[in-house]
């Protein structure tokens, strides 16, 4: 069945995931769409000239037009996130950016699916529900699904075992107050902390409940792979063509992605991550899995955080 994809921002974001759309065979149809038009042109020339080797998929520039029957639309635009800049610093410039571009794009697509994946995701995300009159199961922002594959691999690393066998997941907000649920995290169906006594290579796991050590890790990669390389966008972008994967399977899949909270965990009216279940239709809903009272209070401060931001903000 053809699948078409619209994705807004041709940088180097947006170009990543539109080339790994290509690649994975995801979409059938791309369209990028960017101020720029020049750069949107080229990106897709350059994408669609490789797919003799990737899968067969149409790869266009466009305007908001050509996104009509869009099934799913990324928003990539504004500004990245620069060395030593928190997310939040760039909340208004991109509010302003996504404030711009949401009636064209809505009023071109109204019943796609969409990602926010722009910084500060949350905020965006949150601005995104507000002024896009959207049903909210049509509206995911990115949120923490990257730093969750931080985490995983990390883990994965630390205890010598495939990240497929680590269930562990970041919370909160895609920035500096995300957290992780350790009571959750399990390795091969143990609690991280009992996994080393049922493994046969104990010998091989550096793990002594280092959970400070590993969520600084998570936190900080991002800066880290802007301070060495000036960008991030290969990990954003096969997170975000998951998050596409996920939506065209039938079956549902456990996200970390940024929703709309409605009092889960005592948090209100802001939008965040936890474990969504993805499908078809979208967001089908949240996994409200039983959190200890510490966790509960680490996604409040979180939430407060990024309410705080809002209320500073002008959408
Ligand atoms: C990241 O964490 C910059 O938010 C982006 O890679």
């Amino acid at each position: 069945m053809s699948k078409k994809i619209s994705v807004i921002g041709a940088g180097s974001v947006g170009a990543a995931i539109a080339n790994d759309l290509m690649i994975q065979g995801i979409a059938s149809e791309i369209v990028l769409i960017d101020v720029n038009e020049q750069k949107a042109f080229g990106e897709a020339l350059d994408i669609y000239q490789g797919a003799t080797f990737g899968s067969p998929t149409i790869v266009r520039a466009g305007d908001y037009a050509d996104a009509t029957d869009s099934d799913v639309v990324i928003i990539t635009s504004g500004l990245p996130r620069k060395a030593g800049q928190s997310r939040l610093d760039l909340a208004q410039a991109n509010v302003d950016v996504l404030k711009q571009i949401t009636p064209n794009i809505v009023a071109a697509a109204p019943n796609a699916i969409y990602i926010l994946v722009s910084n500060p995701v949350d905020i965006l995300t949150y601005v995104f529900t507000k002024i896009s009159g959207l049903p909210e199961n049509q509206i995911i922002g990115s949120g923490t699904i990257l730093d969750t594959s931080r985490l995983q691999a990390c883990l994965a690393q630390r205890f010598s075992i495939s990240p497929k066998n680590v269930h562990a997941h970041v919370y909160g907000e895609h920035g500096d107050s995300s957290f992780v649920p350790w009571s959750l995290v399990h390795i091969a169906n143990n609690h991280i902390d009992e996994y080393k006594s049922h493994a046969p290579h104990g010998d091989e796991i550096n793990w002594d409940h280092d959970y400070e050590e590993v969520e600084e890790f998570v936190r900080t990669s991002g800066s880290q792979v802007i301070k060495a390389k000036g960008a991030t966008f290969f990990a954003v972008a096969v997170s975000v063509c998951h998050i596409c994967k996920c939506i065209f399977n039938g079956a549902g899949a456990a996200l970390t992605v940024s929703t709309m909270m409605h009092g889960e965990y005592g948090v209100d009216d802001v939008c965040l991550s936890m474990l969504n279940m993805v499908d078809n239709t979208g967001v089908r809903g949240k996994i409200t899995n039983s959190l200890t009272p510490e966790e509960i209070r680490k996604l409040q401060l979180s939430a407060e955080k990024l309410k705080s931001i809002i209320a500073q903000i002008q959408y």
